[in-house]
């Protein structure tokens, strides 16, 4: 068990382009366990390998069940060098990041995207996602070219400060 420093907006490395995995070898499914157990204490649902400060191309996402309704079965992903391959609609909606603690704002997202990535065995695999699955998605893959939420946002100061007591779940989706 390795839960990992999130480092935070203003650190570099967050501003710099990760490097495709070449091999799905142990050293990548170590980094994956990491990546595991550091969006599991942060309670958030996604994290990419910028944010634990390694500059490779893996993302989770992890979004528990009944998250987005009752009965809801929840959804728990690890992709390599993920890339979306389609994309459309829109939807905007209340966003935050682990790396920026505490803050929200408001982010245009497409709607629906298609995301094919490879998988832990290094397998190819396609992920269809809508909704809170496509925000988390499109989030994370930013993080991998160096992009935050809050570059998606025209007026930054429309961000809003909610702190970690003012338990508002829904709302308070961090990847
Ligand atoms: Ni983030």
């Amino acid at each position: 068990m390795a839960v990992r420093t999130i480092i935070t907006e203003g650190d570099p490395r967050l501003r710099q382009k990760a490097l495709r995995i070449r091999a799905v070898d142990d050293e990548v499914r170590r980094l994956a366990r990491d990546l595991w157990d550091t969006v599991r204490a942060a309670s958030g649902l996604g994290l990419a390998a910028p944010q634990i400060g390694v500059l490779r191309r893996i993302i989770v996402v992890s979004i528990p069940p009944d998250y987005v309704e009752e009965g809801d079965p929840g959804v728990e992903l690890t992709l390599i060098n993920p890339e979306i391959v389609r994309a459309s609609g829109r939807q905007v909606g209340l966003e935050g990041c682990l790396s920026i603690p505490g803050w929200y704002g408001e982010v245009p997202r497409f709607m629906h995207v298609t995301v094919k990535a490879l998988d832990l065995d290094g397998r190819e695999v396609r992920v269809k996602g809508s909704g809170l699955l496509a925000r988390v998605l499109q989030h994370e893959i930013d993080h991998l070219d160096g992009i935050l939420f809050v570059d998606r946002i025209a007026d930054r100061s429309t961000l809003r400060y909610i702190p970690d007591e003012e338990e508002e779940p829904a709302a308070q989706a961090a990847s």
